[in-house]
């Protein structure tokens, strides 16, 4: 089954005031058949949805809670207030430098759904772990643990972004990621029933506009997660077109 694609970009920690001025050829990019998104650093979030309403905006993290005392961090309310209407979560940099679990990611993306937002949840294998073998066992095992069942096609969306993959340049043979998606299709069938067959599965790691389309067509790959290249409209613009 063809599901609707999805082209979200995460700016990580960049961008500013100004750089907003790129959403403005972002989302004249849009078209009825498939789905864009740009999640900016969570200070740009209400700018952001103000300067483009059409176009949907996504935070990079939340927290579990509702409120309380956890300085620093953001709710799924706080950010939907802001204009949020997706969120990541379990990025492997949050994996890494954060210290998150799988069931803090788990938290995360069922406060996410609860709270009317598309959780984007990621997972993704280090290059000792493919080069072991494991990327599979890593990936299903990262599923398991931080899918929640709440989620739907609607309301929940994967992405696999092999750890060494991301802002290196490098991405895995086509194969390989036809393997993996194909993969994840299965171990969410197997979480989900039905509804497993619905949820979109990204995949994200150097992605650019001369390998986007290639990667957009492998079967179970139904959008990608781009970084560094969705920080300019020069740049994001054809990966959303190569998905058209
Ligand atoms: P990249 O990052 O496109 O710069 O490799 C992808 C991501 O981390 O989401």
């Amino acid at each position: 089954m063809a599901l609707r694609k999805l082209v979200a970009g995460n700016w990580k920690m960049n961008g500013s005031l100004a750089a907003l001025a790129e959403l403005d050829a972002i989302a004249a990019a849009a078209s009825d058949n498939l789905d864009i998104a740009i999640c900016p650093p969570a200070t740009l979030i209400a700018a952001a949805a103000a300067r483009q309403p059409t176009l949907p905006i996504g935070a990079q993290d939340c927290h579990w809670n509702a409120s309380g005392a956890h300085t620093g961090c953001l709710s799924v309310n706080m950010l939907r207030e802001a204009g949020a209407q997706l969120v990541i979560v379990g990025h492997s940099e949050r994996r890494t430098d954060n210290h998150e679990t799988d069931a803090e990611v788990k938290a995360k993306a069922t406060a996410a759904i609860a709270g009317g937002l598309i959780a984007i949840v990621c997972v993704g294998e280090t290059e000792a772990q493919r080069d072991a073998g494991q990327a599979v066992a890593v990936v299903t095992s990262q599923l398991r643990g931080s899918v929640p069942e709440a989620g739907t096609g609607e309301s929940l969306v994967i992405a696999y972004e092999p750890v060494w993959a991301i802002g290196t340049g490098r991405t895995p043979t086509i194969a390989d990621v036809a393997d993996m998606h194909a993969a994840i299709r299965k171990c969410l069938s197997e979480l989900l029933g039905n509804e497993g067959a619905k949820v979109r599965i990204l995949y994200g790691g150097s992605v650019k506009p001369s390998n986007a389309a290639e990667l957009l067509h492998i079967p179970d790959v139904d959008g990608a997660l781009v970084g560094g290249a969705s920080l300019k409209a020069t740049d994001f613009v054809p990966i959303i077109d190569a998905a058209k």
